[in-house]
């Protein structure tokens, strides 16, 4: 691999194992064994990754203790999956790439609904988010676990890992016993740095006696957990000192957040800076006692990366997402190939994935994660080469084409606005939008590459269509959203009445302050309906969202949504929940009433500038019959096909790429 990048493909060592370059990709949860074993979609997905270039991998957690037997982890304390380790290590480790295996227990986090149990702790007190309150360990308590995880991690080293990293950061249970705001016990488990520390001080001492020195231990430590008593980068410097003094862990690596109000720095999104983590990462690298630094925290561009290292601010580079969205990343960085990287927008989709679908682990801008021919993937050449056209040339649409006309398909796109992005263009232009054309920058590159034809600023009607004589049109038009009950058709689009993306464009072509209040009724709970508030904030005097639900971003994963309660508060959004505008003849002097949905309650604005809505919306799909009805196939994709959020309109587009 020749190297653009010379710090980050300059070679490594850790334990005395070879690193060829210094990625390594951070631990991400995949929710691909529920069953307790290794599966074939485990190993697929961590082998693409070494497949791509990474030099290391780092497994999502793994049931290392008897207790973690319900979760839905390999179970490598049960000894019972040999067969199903050593195969995924081979995978790994012929790739030239060292398997670290995770080593965690969330004790009292939870992100879900409901208390844990089961949750086990340094203390019992409540964790901020569920408010779960754990068991306290007993010390008895506390070395049996440990023994218990340095079997295990013998065993997985017998089946061929290079290592294990413990995850003691992140608000999970071995930062629960770091914290003073979670620890206070006051035996040799707590009360001052040194005990507070203990726990992971004598899990690395088991795990170098049960694994020997030719054995990677990485230690994944609080950088700054945003918690008033808890860890800041003042406290993480004693951590780190007391943790590496005996250098016998491999390497470092700090992380933000915990399980409270911060559980958005653990996956630090768009509306925040790049590489968010570095000011306290640059602040701790001198209390390693020279135990290599992995920096880590939405780095996202072998650039960023790469000055990194020659700045000497880290000796490795973690990348949790960014390879998720494209696991090929160091290959194509390694290979002046850049520009060819699929990027990751940090929407946190994967964490919705994981967290709040319980589905295994998706991203908006690789529609193959985990497939076998995930890695720089090249569509495979069609034997019979068809005319598409393509309706649509927003990200559903987009993807569609790319892939067919890289199938060697003859295809034409037609979109309606002078623009290629449809509604994620307009999402783009709203604050943290900034990635999203990321999307549609490689899609049209990949189209363009292909020879697809891309006409803009044209609306075609079937006739036209049907005049180009396609074999299959991918109708990729998009939705509209449904006016409200309680608003009257006469005043639906009356110039300060309308749905909220049609306000945004219009919103978008002006500058400068209005007064008055911007209302924004709200029955779509996704996450651009508040960027679009944010963007509204920055026109009017006063943005109030109205919703009949008992919240807003209810639709919204927790770290993401968390971050939209911060902002909405932090810019005074008003937020009226269980509420509905009521119409009146007083509302075209901009008076408008608002009744709460269980008990009638009224209470009004009476400087109405704007009311939009947000809510659910209808496939713009009135082409399907006639095109059918000629005998052309027509496959919808995206919001034609059914309105959801940027995940389904690059997967449907993709798949019918493919299908087609
Ligand atoms: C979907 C998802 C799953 C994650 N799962 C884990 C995990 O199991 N263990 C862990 O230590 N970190 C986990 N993380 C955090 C990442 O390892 C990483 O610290 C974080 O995403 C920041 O790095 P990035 O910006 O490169 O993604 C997860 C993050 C995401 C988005």
């Amino acid at each position: 691999m020749s190297a653009d990048f010379t710090a980050l493909f300059t070679p490594f060592e850790l334990a005395g194992k070879p690193l060829r370059n210094r990625i390594t990709h951070a631990s991400m949860s995949l929710l691909v064994t529920p069953g307790g074993r290794v599966t074939d979609r485990m190993i697929q997905y961590h082998a693409n990754r070494a497949a791509g270039g990474a030099a290391m991998t780092i497994t999502e957690p793994l049931g290392m203790m008897r207790h973690q037997s319900g979760l839905p982890r390999v179970q490598v304390w049960r000894r019972d999956d040999a067969d199903g380790l050593k195969r995924f290590a081979d995978a790994v480790e012929s790739r030239d790439c060292r398997l670290l295996g995770q080593i965690q227990d969330a004790g009292r986090g939870r992100h879900f609904p409901g208390r844990n149990p089961e949750a086990i702790g340094a203390s019992a007190l409540p964790d901020d988010l569920s408010w779960t309150v754990p068991r306290a360990l007993t010390e008895a308590e506390i070395r049996d676990l440990i023994a218990q995880i340095a079997e295990a991690a013998a065993h997985l080293k017998d089946c061929g890992f290079s290592g294990v990293e413990i995850s003691a950061g992140h608000g999970h249970m071995f930062h629960q016993f770091l914290s003073p705001w979670s620890n206070r016990r006051d035996d040799a488990y707590g009360g001052d740095w040194e005990r507070r520390t203990r726990i992971v001080a004598e899990l690395v001492e088991a795990l170098r006696s049960a694994c020997g020195a030719d054995f990677i231990v990485g230690l994944k430590l609080p950088g700054d957990d945003g918690i008033r008593g808890g860890i800041g980068p003042a406290e993480a410097a004693i951590v780190a000192d007391v943790l590496t003094r005996r250098r016998n862990v491999d390497y470092v690596s700090f992380a933000g957040g915990a399980h409270a109000r911060t559980l958005e720095m653990h996956t630090p999104d768009r509306f925040g800076p790049a590489m968010p983590y570095m000011p306290f990462i640059r602040q701790l690298r001198h209390a390693l006692n020279g135990v290599p630094l992995m920096a880590l925290g939405r780095i996202t561009d072998p650039a960023e990366a790469d000055g990194i290292l020659a700045r000497k601010e880290a000796s490795l580079i973690a990348l949790g997402r960014p390879l998720v969205a494209d696991p090929a990343w160091p290959r194509k960085a390694g290979t002046g190939r850049s520009w060819d990287i699929r990027y990751c927008l940090s929407c946190n989709t994967c964490w919705g994935a994981i967290v709040t679908m319980h589905v295994p682990i998706a991203c908006v801008n690789n529609p193959r994660v985990g497939r076998s021919d995930e890695v720089d993937y090249e569509p495979p050449r069609t034997a019979m080469p068809k005319r598409v056209v393509v309706v649509g040339a927003g990200i559903a649409g987009m993807e569609a084409a790319w892939v067919a006309a890289a199938r060697g398909h003859d295809v034409t796109v037609f979109g309606a606005s002078g623009n290629i992005g449809g509604k994620a263009w307009l999402r783009e232009k709203l604050p943290g939008g900034e990635t999203v054309s990321s999307i549609y920058d490689y899609q049209t590159v990949a189209a363009r590459r292909a020879g697809a034809r891309i006409v803009l600023g044209q609306v075609v009607s079937a006739e036209h269509i049907i005049g180009l004589r396609p074999d299959t049109v991918i109708l990729a038009t998009g939705s509209t959203m449904i006016p409200p009950d309680w608003l009257p058709e006469t005043v639906r689009q009356d110039g300060w009445v309308a749905d909220l993306r049609s306000a945004m464009v219009e919103v978008l072509r002006h500058d400068g302050r209005q007064p008055g209040t911007a209302v924004l009724f709200d029955t779509d709970h996704t996450e651009g309906t508040y960027a679009a508030a944010e963007g509204l904030r920055m026109r009017f005097q006063r943005v109030v969202i109205v919703t009949p639900r008992d919240t807003i971003a209810a639709d919204v994963p927790l770290v993401t949504r968390q971050g939209i309660l911060r902002r909405m508060a932090e810019q005074r959004i008003e937020v009226v929940t269980l509420s509905e505008p009521r119409w009146s003849d007083a509302c075209a002097d901009g008076r408008l009433e608002l009744v709460n949905v269980y008990n009638g309650d009224v209470r009004v604005i009476d400087d109405v500038a704007l009311l939009t809505y947000a809510t659910p919306r209808v496939p713009d799909d009135a082409l399907v019959a006639p095109l059918r009805d000629a005998g052309i196939t027509v496959i919808p994709v995206g919001d034609a096909r059914a309105p959801q959020e940027m995940l389904f309109a690059t997967a449907s587009g993709h798949a019918a790429g493919e299908s087609v």
